[in-house]
């Protein structure tokens, strides 16, 4: 069969991640897609940078939201990052074009997503975004497919591999967390700002998508309570061990009789708990339904290749033709009813 012509907008962490697994899987992914999937455009700022990966005789675009106009691509993947600028231009310009978006943008996702799922599903196009919570975790399918006969109560968990990876460094070796970041951003794991990882904002990102897809609403992002881990210190850590606690930043949508509760704060958990084991680039996201309980999913929350994994995985759905509507069953909700109350706390 014709191979699913990619195009990877981001050349950086996860791009080329991208690119990497593409290439060092393709026989595998051709199988399980039913076709080749072959990168064949990218657009990078720095033509001259060493990706790790070959892009010689692939398409460069120096302008990223002219690859929507390309007749030969099949498929635009969005690693770029950030809720506004070229990142949205692009998205929103595929699209327009009847072009089918994978992304693992959870900052455009949570400014836009239910104006981005509006367009998609009036052009009938596929917007993808496994990656954009909790790394290689899939938790997306997890709550839009796994759990959907479920009303569910709450969706939680460490969202947020910098936090947990500097916070478990931090008990480690005794540091201060400023001395663990720039490791976390060596590692490839924070965002291009890493403020949005310390100070909570990615993980409320995440939540929001996540609290979407649990509650079939839109989250107001203003109304989530939103504390990061910049005041947690090496002495926080170690006397919580010393009581049997881990601290823990933890994102929490729950479902009260008022609203929807969302935040986003460092907790202590007891160190025995599943929670409470999770620990270095690992998240978790906990999912409450009626019918199946208590569901807890666990794994490498940042990172090229947990991240890239999630990514091909929606590019895999895309080539065999599985089209799932942008919120699964919560589209309706999301398209057309008006928001539930958000409770501050
Ligand atoms: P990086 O900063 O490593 O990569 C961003 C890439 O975008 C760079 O290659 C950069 O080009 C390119 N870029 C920037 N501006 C433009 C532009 N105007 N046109 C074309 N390309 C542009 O980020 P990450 O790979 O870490 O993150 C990408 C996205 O994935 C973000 O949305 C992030 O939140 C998300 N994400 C990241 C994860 C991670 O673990 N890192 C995990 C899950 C999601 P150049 O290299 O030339 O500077
Ligand atoms: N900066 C993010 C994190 C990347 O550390 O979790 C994964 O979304």
């Amino acid at each position: 069969a014709r191979p699913l012509a990619v195009a990877i907008a981001g050349l950086g962490t996860v791009g080329a991640g991208v690119a990497k697994l593409l290439r060092d899987n393709a026989e595998l992914i051709a199988a399980r897609a039913g076709r080749p999937i072959a990168v064949t455009a990218v657009s990078s700022r720095d033509r001259t940078r060493d990706r790790g990966v070959p892009v010689a005789g692939l398409r460069w675009y120096e302008d990223a939201v002219a690859i929507a106009a390309d007749p030969a691509i099949d498929v635009v993947v969005e690693t770029i990052g950030g809720s506004e600028g070229p990142a949205r231009a692009l998205v929103e310009a595929a699209i327009a074009a009847g072009k089918p978006v994978v992304t693992a943008n959870k900052a455009l996702l949570a400014v836009h997503g239910a104006a981005l799922a509006e367009q998609a599903e009036a052009r009938g196009v596929t917007l993808a975004f496994e990656a954009a919570v909790a790394g290689g975790i899939p938790a997306i399918k997890a709550l839009r497919e796994g759990l959907a006969a479920n009303r569910i109560s709450r969706v939680a968990g460490i969202l947020n591999g910098t936090c947990n990876y500097i916070l478990t460094t931090m008990r480690e070796r005794g540091l201060q967390f400023a001395e663990v970041l720039a490791d976390a951003q060596r590692l490839g794991y924070a965002e291009a700002d890493p403020a949005f990882d310390i100070d909570g904002v990615d993980a409320a990102h995440k939540l929001a998508i996540l609290a979407a897809l649990a509650f079939g609403r839109p989250v107001d992002l203003g109304a989530v309570h939103i504390e990061g881990i910049r005041e947690v210190s090496a002495l926080d850590i170690e006397l919580a061990e010393e009581l049997g606690y881990r601290i823990k930043l933890l994102g929490i949508a729950k479902r009260e009789e008022s609203g929807i509760s969302t935040r986003v704060h460092p907790c202590m958990v007891p160190k025995a708990a599943a929670i409470g084991r999770v620990e270095g680039v690992f998240n978790a996201v906990v999912a409450e339904g009626d019918f199946v309980g208590r569901v807890m999913l666990e794994g490498r929350g940042a990172g090229a290749g947990p991240t890239a994994s999630a990514v091909v995985a929606d590019l895999i759905d895309l080539a065999r033709g599985r089209l799932t509507p942008v919120w699964g069953a919560a589209t309706d909700a999301l398209s057309h009813a008006p928001s539930l109350p958000m409770e501050k706390h």
